[in-house]
């Protein structure tokens, strides 16, 4: 497909590659990389983790939101946006990921992404007991989310970061 506008958002579980992803793809099409998490942990001064810890997961997600509503007024600079993994559960986040241009899900399954974020402890949803199975279920509940939001899906089991990067630029034809 070609693509939509000038913005590249990337959408996926944790661990699925997009800040590494992104920031390639960023560099290879001369477009600014940005990613939603780091952008509110600059906004608020405080990590993730404090942010879940001191005010909870509502409050992250009003920030997010929030952060994701004033990039829409960059939507005309070439820009890849690196998202966080729960941005797509809030509805009203989906039409604006839209606006902003070219969504691409980076798929990959739950026994991959957990063999990412081993020894990851800077994920707040993922200090659990059981972290395989959280994972499992959670994907269950978001994939077909992640899918519904997507223009395009990049299946990325196997591949490297920079093999990602040519098949979403393959599947754009750029
Ligand atoms: C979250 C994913 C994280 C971060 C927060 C919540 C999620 O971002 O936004 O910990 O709900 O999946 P990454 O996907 O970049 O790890």
């Amino acid at each position: 497909m070609e693509p939509k506008g000038r913005v590249i958002c990337l959408v996926g579980y944790m661990g699925s590659g997009k800040s590494s992803v992104g920031k390639k793809l960023a560099d290879r099409l001369g477009y600014a990389f940005e990613d939603t998490d780091e952008l509110i942990v600059a906004k608020d001064g405080r990590s993730i983790p404090d942010i879940f810890r001191q005010e909870g997961e509502p409050f992250f997600r009003e920030l997010e939101h929030a952060l994701l509503k004033s990039l829409v007024t960059r939507k005309d600079s070439g820009m890849v946006l690196a998202t966080g993994g729960g941005i797509v559960m809030d509805v009203r986040n989906r039409p604006l990921l839209k606006e902003l241009g070219t969504v691409v899900y980076l798929r990959a399954d739950a026994k991959a992404l957990y063999d990412r974020v081993r020894g990851d402890e800077g994920r707040p949803l993922l200090n659990v007991e059981d972290r395989l199975k959280t994972m499992r279920d959670m994907l269950t509940v978001r994939g077909p989310v992640y899918e519904e939001c997507a223009d395009i899906i990049i299946d990325t089991d196997g591949l490297t970061p920079d093999e990602t990067v040519d098949a979403v630029l393959g599947r754009l034809g750029m």
